[in-house]
């Protein structure tokens, strides 16, 4: 396969992508989304590059071949760093870098990376071109649409340009600004307000570019409407975890053009059986894999009993995968008795 082509798959892949979520979007999360849909893109929870590089934190980049295509995203604001991060993640075998440049909390803010680097597109873009130079992969950006008091008409465009000429092509963009005065990082993600009219100005001041627009999309009917408007990607964060089969399941047919049958939450509870048996041969624990499971049946009959079958009995001594066969009979139990 051509590097040509490879790109084109993965601009492809992007046309639904699951956001990166911190603790969410561990590599058991990504695996299970991976049995819902073959094509989605998935992104891993954000690793800093000085975890990286100083702290040589090498095991936050496992991830299981099964992943694929899976993107890497790395938070910092040191170009030497992150390129030397960005490297790390290629030689690990991901298939794209993405930079945070949306991510509101303290913490983040204080080591000068996540949603405050909207106000130094320079610096972002100096990243960007040190990232791309030290290693083959396609680097991209999650952003804001701006901080503060910024005027997103104005910033937003500036930063996609300033941000395209260091060389990145691809862009996610969180569709509301992040106040990093005042609001916790989860108020942040709801109550700026989000403006998509904006991004798709962008689609048409930037036709080279590709665009996907995050924020506050819940269902698979939300995405196509995106796509038919003309962004070239849409990114599914907290409702792809809380309701996953909802977004994923029928996302290869639907979004992809894909003609095999669509996946179902009990085909992925089957197939994650293996995987759950071999983490816990090697010495894991189940409740590290079934806590991201809770919401497959999410609105089917028997959804409640799963959540607490699982939430109360993956922690006991000895839990393992008998435990979701026993979980996936009282579902079938229940869809039995909803359809009499
Ligand atoms: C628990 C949680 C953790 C998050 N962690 C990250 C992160 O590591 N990097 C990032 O760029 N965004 C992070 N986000 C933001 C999401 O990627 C996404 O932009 C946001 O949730 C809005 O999309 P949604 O409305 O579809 O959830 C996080 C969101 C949540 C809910």
């Amino acid at each position: 396969m051509s590097d040509l082509s490879i790109q084109k798959g993965f601009f492809d892949a992007s046309r639904l992508s699951v956001a990166p979520m911190m603790d969410w979007t561990d590599r058991h999360c990504r695996y299970l989304h991976r049995q819902l849909s073959g094509r989605a893109l998935l992104y891993t929870e954000m690793v800093t590059a000085p975890a990286l590089v100083r702290g040589n934190a090498l095991h936050l980049l496992d991830h299981a071949p099964e992943e694929h295509p899976v993107a890497l995203q790395l938070g910092g604001s040191d170009p030497k760093e992150l390129a030397q991060a960005a490297r790390l993640g290629f030689e690990a075998g991901y298939d794209e870098i993405n930079l945070n440049v949306g991510c509101p909390s303290d913490r983040v803010q204080s080591g000068t990376f996540g949603a405050v680097l909207m106000k130094s597109p320079g610096l972002v873009a100096e990243c960007c071109a040190a990232m791309i130079a030290a290693q083959p992969l396609e680097v991209t950006v999650k952003c804001r649409i701006g901080v503060d008091d910024q005027e997103p008409q104005e910033v937003l465009p500036e930063f996609l340009a300033r941000v395209a000429s260091a060389g990145v092509g691809r862009f996610s963009i969180h569709a509301r600004k992040a106040w990093l005065q005042g609001l916790s990082p989860k108020e942040n993600r709801d109550i700026p307000p989000l403006d998509y009219e904006l991004v798709q100005q962008m689609r048409g001041l930037f036709p080279a570019l590709h665009l996907s627009v995050n924020g506050g999309i819940t269902t698979l009917d939300q995405v196509e409407a995106f796509l038919d408007a003309g962004l070239d990607g849409v990114m599914v964060g907290r409702a792809a975890y809380h309701q996953p089969t909802d977004i994923l399941a029928a996302a290869d047919r639907r979004i992809f053009g894909t003609t095999g049958p669509d996946a179902t939450a009990e085909g992925a509870v089957r197939a994650m059986l293996p995987y759950i048996e071999a983490h816990l041969v090697a010495g894991g624990r189940l409740n590290q894999i079934t806590r991201h499971m809770l919401g497959l049946f999410a609105g089917r009959p028997g959804a409640r009993v799963w959540r607490r079958m699982l939430s109360e009995g993956a922690h006991r001594p000895g839990a393992g995968p008998r435990l979701l066969e026993q979980a996936l009979v009282e579902i079938e139990l229940a869809s039995r008795v909803a359809s009499v």
